[in-house]
């Protein structure tokens, strides 16, 4: 066995498994964390054909009643439609507050899921199985849920801490080229603010020597972010680098464009818009467009200027006539700045390149 574990100091503390093959044994930390409680596991229509079943008979191989829901996979489902199917789903199965919601899955899945759990009966036990790249290295940690609504991304979503969660890179293998890359751009994300030997090892493009220690590192600084500022007043903030613009393109090509695609396209806008502004080292953005670009992923978007403002207006990291911006400084160090809305038109435009 070859466990790495990541133990996050907020609340009553938790702990983040990170192991090739976990899911196969996942009943027993199931039980250490939730004790003998039901199971009522939340997964996608993709994720429930690959790893359902596996998870299902190691809870019940432990003699854990389990329940499952699956929805249809994708970023449209994140609405509160699917969290009131969720909730109907948990009452009609007479899940009580004892029980555990388990998320098996992506960031959708983490936020939908970990939505109902912190509302039915006003809050009921969580655990995080992440099944995506993005999912390891970020949405499973951390306690933000969210849905989106029409007027756009997460605007309605609450804080609910996991009593664990539990990673298995090897659900990695089977993840498609494009989800992968989607998941680098937050890996990216964790370099440009905190780690230039991170962003360093992505630099040309590879997979990375062990997908394990770079999920370790990624859940440790985003651990010691959320320990500081577990509601998001702070110094959590730097965590959205790159998305309030991402925010916007995602809202903008109807949640068609990952959220990981969108993010690297908002993180190199800023950081041009940066470097024009004289917050950002000469020569950083280049160095963020080379490693976007060796990971497949876009350094800008196609959508104009105008658009992507008005999307942002109904961010919710607008408050009142402002809206804080994450800037890097230089790779490993980033800033946050308030800018006005009014203001923020200028600087998009000076971060666009087409
Ligand atoms: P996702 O959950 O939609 O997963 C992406 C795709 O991969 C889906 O089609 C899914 O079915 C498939 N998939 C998942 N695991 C698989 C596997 N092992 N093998 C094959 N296919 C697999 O999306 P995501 O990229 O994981 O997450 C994006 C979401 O996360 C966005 O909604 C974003 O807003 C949210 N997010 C939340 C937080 C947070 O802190 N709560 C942080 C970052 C992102
Ligand atoms: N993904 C940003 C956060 O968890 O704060």
């Amino acid at each position: 066995m070859n466990r790495r574990t990541v133990r996050i100091n907020v609340g009553k503390g938790y702990d983040v498994y990170i192991e090739n093959g976990i899911l196969s044994h996942c009943g027993e930390l199931f039980k250490k964390s939730a004790g003998n409680t039901r199971a009522a596991i939340i997964t996608d229509s993709n994720v429930a054909n690959l790893y359902l079943e596996k998870v299902a008979s190691s809870l019940k191989n432990e003699d854990i009643p389990v329940e499952s829901f699956v929805f249809e996979a994708g970023e449209k489902s994140k609405n509160i439609n699917t969290l009131t199917s969720i909730l109907e789903f948990l009452a009609e199965n007479r899940l009580t507050k004892a029980d555990t919601v388990v998320a098996l899955g992506g960031g959708v899945t983490g936020d939908l899921a970990g939505f109902a759990a912190s509302v039915y009966f006003r809050g009921i036990n969580l655990i995080q199985m992440p099944t995506t790249l993005l999912s390891a290295v970020d949405s499973s940690v951390g306690g933000k849920t969210a849905v989106n609504l029409s007027s756009g991304k997460n605007l309605a979503g609450t804080f609910k801490q996991p009593k664990a969660v539990i990673c298995d890179p090897e659900t990695l293998l089977t993840l498609p080229d494009g989800e992968f890359r989607n998941g680098k751009a937050e890996v990216i994300k964790y370099g440009i603010l905190f780690s230039k030997e991170l962003f360093d090892g992505f630099a040309d493009g590879a997979k990375g020597k062990d997908i394990g220690e770079t999920i370790e590192s990624c859940v440790a600084f985003k651990g010691k972010t959320v320990e500081n500022d577990e509601f998001d007043s702070g110094e959590r903030k730097l965590l959205n680098l790159g998305h309030t613009v991402g925010h916007s393109i995602e809202k903008c090509s109807n949640f068609t464009v990952p959220h990981g695609f969108a993010v690297a396209a908002g993180i190199a806008i800023v950081a041009r818009a940066g470097e024009k502004i004289g917050i950002t080292q000469n020569g950083t953005a280049k160095a963020i467009e080379n490693v976007l670009e060796n990971n497949g992923l876009p350094i800008d978007s196609e959508f104009s200027v105008k658009d992507l403002v008005s999307a942002a207006l109904s961010d919710k990291k607008r408050d009142g006539d402002k809206i804080t911006l994450v800037i890097p400084q230089k790779i490993g160090k980033c800033i946050l700045k308030d800018l006005s809305v009014n203001d923020l038109e200028d600087f998009i435009d000076k971060g666009k390149k087409y």
